[in-house]
């Protein structure tokens, strides 16, 4: 029997773990920076979560999630996003109170059931942001600046912003019945997901994908033209804080973002480099799901980063990553009292916090020299029969081949 990985699923190897961490110290670093604290949520939470959050009609609940039946007959949901568990934390953790501004981000794998193709998986990994409490355009700014700015912190170029507005629970009921009537008429045309969508949830029609429902989409009434002023006077500030920043975005209409939380701001960070999943980040604002979830009525604004997609712009655009520290020593004994001296002395190297290995597969010198070659160690020591009788080992550099002989307690103090 041979076991293999789950449709949607990869391993992340060795050798690409260093784009990996590279991603993920980046985000932990810019976002820190910003003065946002990790938080850590279970992998999984209990459904009604998230198909209250994320809401009923959006593909990802309806189509998408990794729902089970627990021993307890509970049910349960793989996280396929982090920004209803983190609300949850917030509420459950009493950890906003009156006018205050707290600032989350989290760094973690999300679980949709979609159809795999380049760039979308079943498992995938985010690094995303969560502000609450403030409802200043200036927060907005601030959130879609801070993911620009980690886009630029690891090199990635041609990124386009777009942005858009949602409206509120003021403008929004109007809007929807706009979209109905347009909708109305043209409905027998459409897919049998749009026609449900219709009467229960209008504004998800506009999230798609089928060819023959698009020109209808291209053509419906948007959101940003029935704005309330509230809204309206709010979108105008987010813009005009980003042109003082000198942040080029694309007004994008058709920008709704396939989850029903948001309010007001949406925006999106897409790469020129990826294919037809070019999203690297998505989010907006979102200032009425904390009170839908049970908390106080708390303002907030997040983001997510897809990194997954990152990986695949960084080879894309052939990004290199940061020359990586290397082994400092490997230990290279010739026979079984050598390596049981060599293993002392690895040990009293690993105590100074060297970076250091040894062979323990009882090989030549020379494919032991190889070996330290292939690992890139700076030194290997050398320890055999005549080594051990005299008390010495011999330290090779391994970049000019050059070696001497030293006393076994003073390697120790070489390396120090
Ligand atoms: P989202 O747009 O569903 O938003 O996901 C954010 C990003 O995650 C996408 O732009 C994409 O890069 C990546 N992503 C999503 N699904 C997949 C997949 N199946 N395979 C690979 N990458 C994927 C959210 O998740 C919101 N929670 C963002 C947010 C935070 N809004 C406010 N705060």
């Amino acid at each position: 029997m041979k076991y293999t990985r789950q449709r949607g699923t990869r391993d992340i190897l060795p050798s690409e773990i260093k784009t990996w961490q590279f991603l993920e110290d980046n985000a932990r670093a810019v976002f820190e920076g910003y003065n946002y604290a990790e938080i850590r949520t279970p992998i999984f939470e209990q459904t009604e979560l998230f198909t209250r959050s994320i809401g009923e009609d959006t593909d990802i609940v309806g189509k998408e999630m990794y729902t089970f039946i627990d021993k307890g007959e509970r049910s349960i949901t793989l996280r396929p996003e982090e920004t209803a568990p983190v609300v949850r934390a917030l509420i459950e953790n009493n950890l906003i109170g009156q006018n205050e501004l707290v600032k989350f981000y989290y760094v973690g794998p999300m679980f949709r059931y979609e159809r795999p193709q380049a760039g979308r998986s079943r498992q995938f990994h985010q690094a995303g942001v969560e502000a609450f409490g403030s409802s200043d355009p200036l927060i907005d700014a601030e959130v879609i600046e801070l993911g620009l700015r980690y886009f630029i912190q690891i090199g990635l170029k041609d990124l386009e912003v777009d942005i858009n507005s949602v409206g509120c629970k003021k403008c929004r009921p109007k809007y929807k019945e706009e979209l109905k009537k347009y909708f109305k008429g043209r409905s027998k045309d459409m897919c049998e997901t749009c026609q449900g969508r219709l009467e229960k949830n209008p504004l998800r029609i506009l999230d798609c994908k089928e060819p023959k429902c698009q020109k209808d989409i291209e053509s419906a009434p948007a959101t940003i033209d029935h704005l309330c002023q509230e809204c309206g006077d709010h979108f105008n500030k987010v813009k005009a804080y980003l042109d003082g920043y000198g942040i080029r975005y694309k007004l994008n209409k058709r920008l709704v973002r396939g989850l029903d939380y948001y309010t007001k701001t949406t925006f999106e960070i897409i790469s020129k480099s990826l294919g037809a999943q070019n999203a690297v980040c998505g989010g907006g604002r979102y200032d009425t799901l904390v009170e839908e979830l049970g908390g106080r009525s708390t303002p907030a604004i997040g983001f997510a980063i897809g990194l997954d997609r990152l990986v695949m712009v960084m080879q894309d655009q052939k990004i290199k990553l940061p020359e990586e520290q290397r082994l400092q020593v490997y230990i290279a004994p010739l026979g079984a009292a050598a390596k049981e001296k060599g293993f002392e002395v690895l040990r009293n190297l690993r105590n100074m916090g060297i970076r250091s290995d040894m062979d323990y597969l009882g090989k030549s010198l020379n494919s032991q020299l190889k070996t330290a070659d292939k690992l890139r160690a700076q030194f290997a020591i050398i320890i055999g029969d005549d080594e051990l009788r005299n008390g010495l080992a011999i330290v090779k550099s391994m970049d000019n081949k050059t070696q001497e002989k030293i006393k076994f307690d003073e390697v120790i103090r070489k390396f120090k």
